[in-house]
């Protein structure tokens, strides 16, 4: 794992804050550096000198003083760490981070920062299911905040559901993730990623084909590479530059493109997001197909092509996790959701294509489905997402091993 240096906790107020104490006493393990502040709400749960005591240095709290900032500015304070920590989050600093406020040095702390910010939240089922936090969490991971998600059990409260604050060896994980300090979180991990439209021919001069562009595709292969993984991209007619340190193969039809998959095994993760033509005519003529009047109508028969991703996902040597892609013009997220059971895939990205949408565009909005967590992530640049859907991949490496 590839850790950071420093980190700057923040520690809002809930129940779960006696759990950052342990999240110290790890980094801290690691030799990391932790500076801490401890929120108004923080400090109900857990004292400053609690923290102190395992930071090993001086803990800031909500209010400003005249002499943490001759010493140390709040504008230092957000940059001196590699990365600023919120953990626990609660509903009421997400809501103040999601609004931009800065009413405090944590908020503020978190406006003027220029280090990648991951929350941890924790907080009542109910308050987390929310559609007001749930908006807040949208936006937040729109901004760029990376979200270590909560998970289900049983509350402080009484209550149980979704809404206690990640372990904190998860919490480790997703520290060890970033890809701004976890250098090259990937190596030594093989990937395949699909890309860019499949061509069926008609005849040696017409074929069937779509308007996918490529560009999500590439941009995943190259936030994989940059991120440390050995890449291969098997790709369609496409009017883009190769991706750096990726090796490329082009492909025409969804056979071939199957089969270039196939040979590309083992690998640990597959990723298909070209758009693959599902049908293919049942006969390719040898010859261009001549007109004979120009009333003639010409009417052709089509198979069903193979399935790429479907067909990685029962391999024998399966990556062990293989995502596709769902492009829907209604129902997104049921279609998508089927979809991803049907073709065996572990994650499906849901996006909504059509005239004005996705295809060919610079821009994308997708949600992302697993078994276990549907996650929307709004619109932003196709390379952004491939950066999101990168982390994420290294986030579940670090869980599973
Ligand atoms: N895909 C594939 N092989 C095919 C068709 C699709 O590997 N013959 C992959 C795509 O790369 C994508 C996922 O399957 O990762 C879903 O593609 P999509 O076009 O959304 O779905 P279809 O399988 O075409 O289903 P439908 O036409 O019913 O929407």
């Amino acid at each position: 794992m590839a850790l950071p240096k420093s980190v700057l906790l923040i520690i809002s107020g809930s129940v779960a804050s006696y759990k950052s104490l342990e999240l110290i006493r790890l980094m801290r393990a690691e030799g990391i550096t932790v500076t801490a502040i401890l929120t108004k709400g923080g400090a109900e749960f857990i004292t400053p000198l609690a923290v102190s005591a395992l930071t090993g240095t001086k803990t800031y709290t909500d209010l400003f003083s005249l002499t943490d900032e001759t010493e140390m500015g709040h504008i230092q304070l957000s940059r001196v760490a590699d990365v600023v920590l919120v953990a626990p989050a609660s509903a009421n600093i997400i809501a103040n981070m999601a609004a931009g406020l800065s009413n405090d040095l944590v908020t503020t702390a978190l406006l003027a920062t220029n280090k990648p910010v991951l929350i941890a939240p924790a907080m009542n089922h109910k308050m987390w299911s929310h559609p007001a936090t749930q908006r807040n969490i949208t936006q937040l991971i729109a901004d760029g905040v990376q979200l270590i998600a909560p998970t289900a059990g049983d509350m402080a409260c009484g209550e149980t559901g979704v809404g206690r604050m990640a372990e904190p060896a998860s919490i480790m994980h997703a520290l060890a993730a970033l890809p701004a300090t976890g250098g090259q979180p990937l190596a030594g991990k093989r990937a395949i990623v699909t890309s860019g439209p499949t061509i069926e021919s008609i005849d040696p001069v017409r074929y069937l084909g779509n308007r996918s562009s490529g560009k999500q595709g590439h941009a995943v292969a190259q936030a994989l590479a940059d991120a440390g993984a050995d890449v291969t991209l098997l790709c369609g007619e496409v009017n883009l530059p190769n991706p750096h340190g990726v090796k490329v193969v082009r492909i025409h039809n969804a056979e071939s493109m199957l089969a270039a998959a196939t040979a590309a095994l083992p690998a640990d993760i597959f990723v298909g997001a070209a758009a693959v033509a599902d049908w293919k005519p049942s006969i390719t003529a040898p010859q261009k197909i001549k007109k004979q009047n120009v009333l003639d109508i010409l009417t052709l028969e089509f198979l069903p092509t193979v399935d790429v991703v479907a067909s990685i996902a029962q391999n024998p040597q399966r990556p062990a996790l293989v995502v596709g892609f769902a492009a829907e013009t209604e129902n997104v997220i049921e279609h998508a959701r089927a979809k991803r059971q049907r073709k065996g895939c572990d994650w499906i990205l849901a996006n909504e294509v059509g005239a004005a949408l996705a295809f060919g565009m610079d821009e994308n909005t997708v949600t992302l489905i697993s078994a276990t967590e549907e996650e929307h992530w709004p619109l932003a640049s196709k390379r952004a997402i491939a950066e999101k859907l990168v982390s994420k991949i290294i986030q579940h490496f670090n869980t599973a091993h």
